[in-house]
């Protein structure tokens, strides 16, 4: 049986059947997810139970990997980790650990590391321990938000500019970066407009870490970015995943938003292991 792609809602995100991932996927496979993944922006696989190996290896096909910053748990390795339990102890995290409250931005509607000089093409999350109840994660399309714009709207966002800024999406949680950890993200600049090289299609680089537009006055900017993203964010527009046990996602960094939701931290274990692949190839402003 060869894979099987089921569109999960009218304009964005798909369920990839007929493929196992730590076998191994050749070529033909693999082209096909390539292809599914531009045209869907959010893929989604049940049953793949991951060593980390075989994460880093199938990711690597995508593109190079991120390393992740300092200031996360994981700082310097490949992986991102969505989890309460602590990597040394195996035990649960406390709720007041710097660590839990770094991960309380992952509430806010964003895409993976659009603060980054070189952003990202996509995120690979496995899930390898769930909780009972909560810890669903949201998406939402900014291609379809794009596409859902009159023509004279879109016009006029074409030759915007972004700031993309840790340190704002951080601030509006009341997170404290020390001196040293701010120092390694300064605010960088993306086009507004993303356009999929592949499909030609058109979405937009918003979510927490966008500030504000380059050459606007800050508050005239931060209200056209807060309507954009209300708009690709209404409740109508959202796929809910709730997660099983080896399921992993693909996410489109550069056409798609997500967002985490509460689950009890103290009682129920969380493990997601995420790998960031990088976009080099991203249009430069
Ligand atoms: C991420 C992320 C959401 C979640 O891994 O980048 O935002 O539900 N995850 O864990
Ligand atoms: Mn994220």
């Amino acid at each position: 049986m060869g894979i099987t792609i089921e569109p999960l809602t009218e304009s964005f995100a798909a369920r990839i059947g007929g493929v196992d991932l730590a076998g191994g996927v050749d070529d033909t496979d693999f082209a096909a997810i390539r292809r599914a993944f531009e045209e869907h922006g959010i893929l989604i696989f049940h049953d793949q139970p991951l060593t980390d190996e075989e994460q880093i290896a199938f990711s690597e096909r995508f593109g190079p990997l991120e390393r992740t910053i300092s200031a996360s748990p994981t700082g310097g390795t490949p992986f991102a980790r969505q989890s309460n339990i602590d990597i040394q102890s195996g035990g649960i995290i406390d709720k007041q650990d710097r660590r839990m409250e770094y991960q309380r931005g992952n509430y806010l509607w964003h895409a993976d590391s659009t603060f980054k000089e070189t952003p990202s093409l996509c995120s690979i999350l496995s899930a390898r321990e769930v909780p009972p109840v909560g810890g669903a994660t949201e998406f939402v399309s900014t291609r379809a938000a794009h596409e859902g714009l009159p023509p004279e709207r879109q016009a006029e966002l074409d030759d915007l500019v972004v700031e993309h800024d840790l340190l704002h999406s951080r601030r509006e949680i009341g997170f404290h970066f020390t001196a040293e950890e701010a120092a390694q993200t300064p605010p960088v600049r993306h086009p507004l407009v993303q356009i999929n090289p592949v499909t030609g299609r058109k979405s937009l680089m918003i979510g927490a870490h966008a500030s504000h537009i380059v050459g606007w006055p800050v508050e005239t900017g931060r209200a056209l970015l807060t309507e954009l993203l209300d708009r690709a964010t209404q409740p109508e527009a959202v796929y809910r995943h709730e997660w099983r046990t080896g399921d992993l996602i693909i996410w489109d960094n550069r056409s798609a938003l997500h967002r985490a939701t509460p689950y009890d931290t103290s009682k129920h274990r969380r493990l997601m292991q995420r790998t960031t692949i990088s976009n080099p190839n991203a249009p430069r402003v």
